[in-house]
């Protein structure tokens, strides 16, 4: 279906102007509207504050009407209500001192009101345009209640699981993130921002919040220069590039300094090196909590350094309102700094076509939730899905069989739709449990567990004498949505309460085992995974999970999904992530020997030393890129147009890729590269570029990748952008693990 096509009706339903008393501010020039301006005006529009939700005009609190009104505030976050949003709108057009419109923000993370997969599992389709889809369908209706402004996408690099908002991330990787960052940039904002049915995206979060020590929220971080240029940066840079209208910072302090007040990495990198020139946006408070980390005395010198390191705006803490007039009135700040400030978020307004049409159309209210926006989300929840063992071929189920649907999050309205759903409702999602009974008739269903944390063991007799009685035990367990997402993150990424012990005792029945797993992050299976015949990563799928899932189980689609991160065997190898560092020791050249397989009185030299755990190995349960297919792919070997390169070429790499299955497949051609010797230590891998390539039953295709000295460059110990020359290797392979190397030089 082309998005054109389910774009067409809004685009005309939000053309005519409501009509309301006064018109607002005309800034054809900007210059001349700050010039219109107090000093305590210009410092009201860099406050973003926060709305409670209310739901009609009645119940928009006084004090918001009086901000609005004494110029005190440029954005509101979290109105989401079409009648409230105009008003808020009205108040500020007609009552306020310049009549400049507000922005209007809401955290719009994977769908308004439709819900599609959580970032991660969008990520896990590799499908960019997809993902492009997915949020200009969440535009489109966000917009319609007159949200002009998301807090996404979230393009933090997530190397460790325990992390609960590796689920609202792309992955670990740079060029993932990028590919999906940028998709996503242009599915909010659209081909025009003034169209109404756009909505400006913010890049966050800035930067290296993904690098909590131990995973755990909020946490320190300290990331190298270099390793921040070459791992951390380039996704932000890619939407810079994109055009991306706003960036927000992080709460994480990042070498020391609080990245919300960080001069070096927001004005030195993002806004000079970067170029980046829209609005600069703080996280929820993470300005004041510049005294919290220890930095700033009090808030005043909070907002003097977030001002200094040329943040925008302020989110709900009041640091810049409280403070900034003085600092300007001391020669601390001068009003040319706060101009520019301001410029930025008038221009992007301007950018909104908000001045010339502040209000919303009641008329679009119809596209919220619509059967085409339902239908283009189950193909983005059948995308995400990854198939991660099918021993037997258990899957696609038989027709015929009959099933037994055990488990706590087979009929999970609420938990499918995943972490960060603000405006998604249970009753619009449709569960496999529902899905399954629609396609398979009568079936045995057992909830087993209350809910996914859940120790109560009572009901396993049941799900163990539906298992007996039927062909194949379909299990769906996994996280609840509430165990991901901000502020959620785990130290141990097992299942959670008795779900290992209910596969155990169904297992022993001796019936084929499908589990299919819901979660907002890699889950440790090591234990339990010799007790699955066959494993389907669903992370959370979103309002149509169910019938994704159900269409995958019964072979309707096929499995596409690639994983876009490491998944490890237990929680204690995290972090972990495919583009490591070879060590002088790297475990794969050495003799290893598990710990259970030591003599007794082993000595210091029994151990093989090499970089790796005694007691789990190095490798993980499955590498980045990694997805199965219903049908098998064969990949020839890697070759490349010439073996050795001028640095002005452009450098080739081929492989001829086969289905020698029964079934069609999609194949995610992957391409990574090694730098072999370089200045400074490289990984071992990097992806560089993926193509998905349909294949029929016994056909093949020869797939090409062609890169430029500019993919290869990276910055070295001194934080330089470099071309180094030399030997490299390239792998056109189907994941991070597979394939053999094809070596060649550039000169
Ligand atoms: C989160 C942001 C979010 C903001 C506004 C913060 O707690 O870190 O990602 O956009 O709240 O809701």
């Amino acid at each position: 279906m082309k998005i054109t096509t389910l774009l067409a009706g809004c685009i005309v339903g939000a053309s005519s102007a409501v009509a309301f008393a006064k018109a607002p501010a005309q800034p054809a020039d900007i210059d001349q509207l700050l010039k219109s301006m107090t000093l305590e005006q210009k410092i009201g529009q860099l406050q973003q504050s926060h709305i409670e939700e209310a739901a009609t005009i009645a119940d928009i609190p006084q004090s918001v009407k009086d901000a609005i009104r004494q110029g005190k505030v440029g954005s509101f976050l979290n109105a989401n209500s079409l009648v409230v949003a105009n008003e808020l709108q009205r108040i500020a057009i007609e009552e306020s001192p310049n009549g400049v419109p507000l922005l209007l923000a809401r955290d719009v993370i994977h769908g308004y009101k439709t819900i599609f997969p959580i970032p991660l599992g969008q990520a896990a389709s590799w499908n960019p345009e997809g993902v492009k889809q997915g949020a200009r369908i969440a535009a489109i209706e966000a917009s319609a209640d007159g949200i002009r402004w998301t807090f996404a996408p979230m393009i933090d690099i997530s190397r460790d699981a325990r992390w609960g908002r590796i689920a609202e991330s792309f992955g670990e990787d740079p060029y993932l993130t990028s590919v999906m960052g940028v998709a996503s940039v242009e599915g909010y904002q659209g081909d025009d921002l003034s169209d109404p049915t756009s909505i400006a995206a913010t890049a966050k979060h800035f930067i290296g919040y993904g690098a909590a020590e131990a995973g755990r929220d909020y946490n320190t971080t300290y990331i190298p220069t270099p390793l921040l240029h070459n791992q951390y940066l380039p996704p932000f840079e890619a939407v810079v590039k994109a055009g991306a209208a706003s960036i927000m910072s992080a709460f994480n302090d990042l070498n020391g300094i609080p990245a919300s007040v960080n001069r070096y990495t927001m004005d030195t990198i993002l806004r000079k090196e970067m170029g980046f020139d829209g609005v600069l946006v703080s996280d929820w408070d993470s300005v004041i909590e510049a005294v919290v980390h220890g930095v700033a005395a009090d808030l005043k010198e909070a907002a003097l350094m977030a001002s200094k390191a040329s943040l925008d705006m302020e989110m709900v803490s009041t640091s810049f309102q409280n403070n900034l007039a003085a600092l300007v009135a001391e020669g601390k700040i001068t009003e040319a700094e706060i101009n520019t400030k301001v410029r930025r978020i008038l221009h992007l307004k301007q950018e909104l076509g908000l001045f010339e049409q502040p209000y919303t159309q009641a008329s679009r209210q119809a596209v919220k939730n619509s059967a085409e926006f339902r239908k283009v989300a189950q193909d983005a929840a059948a995308e995400s899905l990854v198939l991660l063992k099918n021993d037997n071929a258990i899957l696609p189920l038989k027709a015929g069989q009959k099933i037994a649907l055990i488990g706590p999050l087979a009929d999970a309205a609420h938990d499918q739709m995943g972490t960060w759903v603000l405006d998604g409702e249970k009753k619009n999602s449709v569960t496999v449990l529902e899905a399954v009974k629609a396609e398979a008739g009568k079936i045995r269903y057992v909830r087993a567990l209350e809910h996914s944390r859940s120790y109560d063991t009572d009901d396993f007799k049941a799900a163990v004498k539906a298992a007996k009685k039927s062909d194949v035990i379909v299990f769906v367990g996994g996280e609840e949505a509430a165990l991901s997402g901000e502020a959620h993150s785990r130290a141990g990424i097992r299942l959670p309460g008795a779900q290992e012990q209910l596969i155990s005792a169904l297992k022993a029945t001796g019936k084929p085992l499908v589990v299919v797993l819901m979660a907002g992050r890699p889950i440790e299976l090591h234990n339990i995974l010799p007790s699955i015949d066959a494993l389907v990563m669903t992370w959370h799928a979103g309002s149509l999970a169910g019938p994704a899932i159900s269409d995958l189980l019964f072979g309707h689609i096929e499995p596409v999904g690639r994983l876009p991160v490491t998944w490890p065997k237990v929680t204690g190898q995290l972090p972990m992530y495919y583009n490591q560092k070879n060590t002088g020791r790297p475990p794969t050249s050495r003799p290893f020997i598990f710990m259970e397989d030591y003599p007794i009185e082993a000595n210091q030299h029994s151990l093989g030393h090499a970089a790796t755990h005694m007691d789990i190995g190095f490798a993980p349960q499955f590498p980045f890129g990694f997805g199965l297919s219903y049908s098998t792919v064969e990949y020839g070997k890697a070759s490349s147009q010439k073996a050795r390169y001028a640095r002005k070429d452009t450098y080739t790499f081929s492989a001829e890729i086969a289905n020698t299955g029964k079934r069609p497949v999609t194949e995610v051609v992957q391409l990574y590269i090694q730098d072999v010797i370089g200045s400074v230590t490289r990984p071992v891998k990097e992806l560089k570029h993926f193509k998905r390539v349909t294949l029929q039953p016994g056909k093949k295709q020869v797939v090409s990748f062609t890169l430029k000295a500019e993919d290869l460059m990276f910055f070295n110990a001194d934080a330089q952008r470099v071309f180094e020359p030399g030997l490299f290797r390239a792998w056109v392979a189907p994941h991070a693990e597979a394939g053999e190397a094809v070596e060649f030089t550039i000169q």
